[in-house]
């Protein structure tokens, strides 16, 4: 397995690579990346499936014949569509920019996991129709495109907003907390009102397995030693009670 540190060379075999947010450069710097994970292994950025199987488990709606249709953006090398599929979530649809990463997902899926799909697609502008989506999951990506510029994160988000079923969730998981995150994600107008109006729940994640945060912490030093869940739910149809 990689580590995050060893990743982000600058250059593959002295071609400089893009800025590894950039929307309309990042493809080929992602590939590169993403081809050093070869055959069965995956590599997952933050967190891994048994870190968040239980918060998929209670917050996703229960499995169906039908559903639910599960979103998972900027998926790289990572386990989660397969664990998803393993817990039965058989509607996943997992969408990347790079196409290595899409070639890889679909070398490793197995001949019964057809309904899991992989596609090559731009997160800032999917080719989905309107509230198609039970659930969208983020892990890093929102944070990539963070990494390069705003716009490309105003444009994610408001396609993650388009394609979600009114009621529906985005499970977003970052390494930044709400004072950096809240602001992207709700978007204040000029009259002080949320463009996307979702209710947002946030929860900080242990980055190690060692169980609860140490409230003897300060503060500084418990927001580093943490990943952050926003549990965000678009307004359902009937939303006067939300
Ligand atoms: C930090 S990695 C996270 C990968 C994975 N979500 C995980 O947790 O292991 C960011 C991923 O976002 C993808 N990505 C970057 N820009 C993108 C864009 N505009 N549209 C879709 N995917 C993008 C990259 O190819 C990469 O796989």
């Amino acid at each position: 397995m990689l580590s995050i540190h060893e990743s982000l060379e600058p250059t593959v075999r002295g071609v400089e690579l893009p800025p590894y947010g950039d929307p309309q450069l990042s493809a080929l710097y992602w590939d590169a990346r993403h081809a050093r994970v070869t055959g069965a292994a995956f590599f997952d950025w933050y967190l891994d499936y048994t870190r968040l199987r239980g918060i998929f488990l209670q917050e996703l709606p229960a499995p169906s014949e039908s559903g639910p249709e599960i979103l998972d953006v900027g998926f790289g090398t990572s386990e989660i569509p397969s664990s998803l599929f393993h817990d039965g979530y058989h509607f996943v649809t997992a969408i990347d920019v790079s196409a290595e990463s899409v070639r890889l997902a679909q070398q490793r899926r197995s001949s019964e996991q057809k309904s899991l799909q992989f596609l090559q697609m731009n997160a800032t502008r999917m080719s989905f129709p309107d509230e198609c989506f039970h659930a969208v999951f983020d892990k890093a990506t929102l944070d990539t495109l963070l990494c390069s510029h705003q716009g490309a994160a105003e444009a994610y988000l408001s396609e993650v907003f388009r394609v979600l079923q009114p009621g529906g969730i985005f499970l977003l998981i970052s390494h930044s907390g709400p004072a950096e995150r809240l602001p992207y994600l709700l978007r204040l107008n000029s009259a002080q009102e949320a463009i996307r109006p979702w209710k947002v729940q946030v929860a900080q994640l242990p980055k190690s397995d060692g169980g609860d945060l140490d409230p003897h912490e300060g503060e500084d030093d418990r927001a580093n030693s943490c990943f952050w869940l926003f549990l965000c739910t678009k307004p359902p149809v009937n939303s006067e009670s939300f």
